[in-house]
């Protein structure tokens, strides 16, 4: 077997799983789970209606760069979201989900060679560890300072020179934080500087209150790099559509790393279904539907997050669905909520690592609210009870 799979760490809900297995829950509060990120807002029935219309996409091998008319809907709305043009021949690919994408991303641009790292926030989504250990490189963590930005400074030059990819995640998937251009700016002159590549996950990028989100592509451009050197950005209908079973997004960017991810995905198999293209393209050209989705999250926080002002030290995330809260001992407190309330909330420090000597998830909780507004309200309520009484 590979022998890197032995450096592959149980997935954070595998961990909490372990933790919650002796509870024994009270028999009067209903389970509620705040723990997954998984969207759980209706799928529309256009998109439904698409996917029917499309059977017979089946009967046909579809190719790994993707029908013109996907890419022509994704570079649409590039267009219409970040004010970027991409050339849909050379700079846009269809993806299977962006878990899929981001883990076989770090395969095709890392050479294996003895210290190659792979810089990664702490805490992070678990795929970018997986994924540049599986590439035959290390993770370096940087973690996230007290406003949630990335602590850069604390990369040597040594580190960046060992390089050959960068995860970037804005916004950022627990905290909520968005990059700004300044960030931006600083990334890119390393890259050039360095020559790594940055992979941009930005599958948050279409749940926001008011202002969207600065995107990878949008820093680009603004600041003249119009060829989106060293950048490719990963794009996700999973929460802005609410299809997370339909694994659906797109990659966009540099056009030599494009085209080397093209030839990689040929022989990695990464084509996506006929269908499922169609209805993504549906999709991505509907923006009644991702309003309708962004009101309904609007609703839940600005309803629900004063509850837990009350009790706890909780800020409006910038965007995302989740709430990343301090607490004192956050396994201690998921463990508890769950044994007495019968709520699911997952610990921060299985979100991340210990690097430079601290857990930057330890001490923090992460709760998202996918589920109905009554649902997530209930969840509050529980949680207040649970910080008022104690237990
Ligand atoms: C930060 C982040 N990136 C990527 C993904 C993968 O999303 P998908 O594969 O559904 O596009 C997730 C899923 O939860 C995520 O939280």
């Amino acid at each position: 077997m590979n022998v890197h799979l032995a450096n592959l760490q149980a997935y954070p809900f595998e961990k909490l799983r372990k933790l919650l297995k002796d509870c024994h829950p009270p028999g009067k509060y209903s389970a509620i789970n705040m723990g997954i990120g998984e969207p759980q807002h209706p799928t529309q029935a256009f998109i439904y209606q698409a996917l029917k219309d499309n059977l017979s996409e089946l009967s046909k091998y579809p190719s790994t760069q993707g029908e013109p008319a996907f890419r022509q809907a994704c570079a649409d709305w590039l267009l219409n979201r970040y004010q970027v043009v991409l050339d849909i021949e050379t700079q846009i690919l269809p993806v299977n989900g962006t878990r899929e994408a981001l883990f076989s991303f770090a395969q095709a641009v890392i050479s294996p060679s003895a210290g190659s790292l792979v810089l990664c926030p702490n805490p992070f989504y678990q795929i970018y560890e997986g994924a540049a250990y599986l590439a035959g490189a290390k993770p370096q963590f940087i973690n996230v300072k007290e406003d949630f930005s990335l602590d850069w400074s604390a990369v040597s030059s040594q580190t960046w020179s060992n390089t050959k990819l960068v995860f970037v995640c804005s916004p950022h998937n627990p905290t909520g934080y968005v990059m700004t251009i300044s960030e931006w700016e600083h990334l890119f002159n390393l890259s050039d500087q360095y020559g790594f590549m940055i992979a941009s996950d930005e599958c948050y990028g279409e749940i926001y209150f008011h202002t969207p989100p600065l995107g990878g592509l949008e820093a680009a451009k603004k600041l003249g790099r119009h060829d989106f050197a060293h950048l490719v950005s990963f794009f996700s209908l999973s929460k802005r559509s609410n299809v997370p079973g339909l694994r659906s997004g797109f990659v966009a960017g540099d056009k030599k790393i494009i085209q080397d991810f093209l030839l990689y995905r040929t022989y990695h198999g990464g084509a996506m279904g006929g269908m499922v293209q169609r209805a993504s393209a549906v999709a991505w050209r509907d923006e009644d539907h991702v309003e309708l989705n962004r009101s309904q999250y609007r609703e839940k926080f600005t309803q629900l997050v004063p509850r837990l002002q009350a009790v706890l030290d909780v800020d409006y995330p910038q965007a995302g669905f989740y709430l990343w809260i301090k607490v004192e001992d956050d396994c201690d407190f998921a463990k508890k909520l769950y044994a007495n309330y019968h709520l699911t909330v997952l610990p921060g420090s299985y979100l991340a690592r210990e690097n430079q000597g601290i857990n930057p998830g330890q001490g923090w909780v992460r709760l998202a609210l996918v589920a109905d507004f009554d649902q997530c309200s209930e969840g509050i309520d529980r949680i207040v009870q649970f910080v008022q009484r104690g237990a």
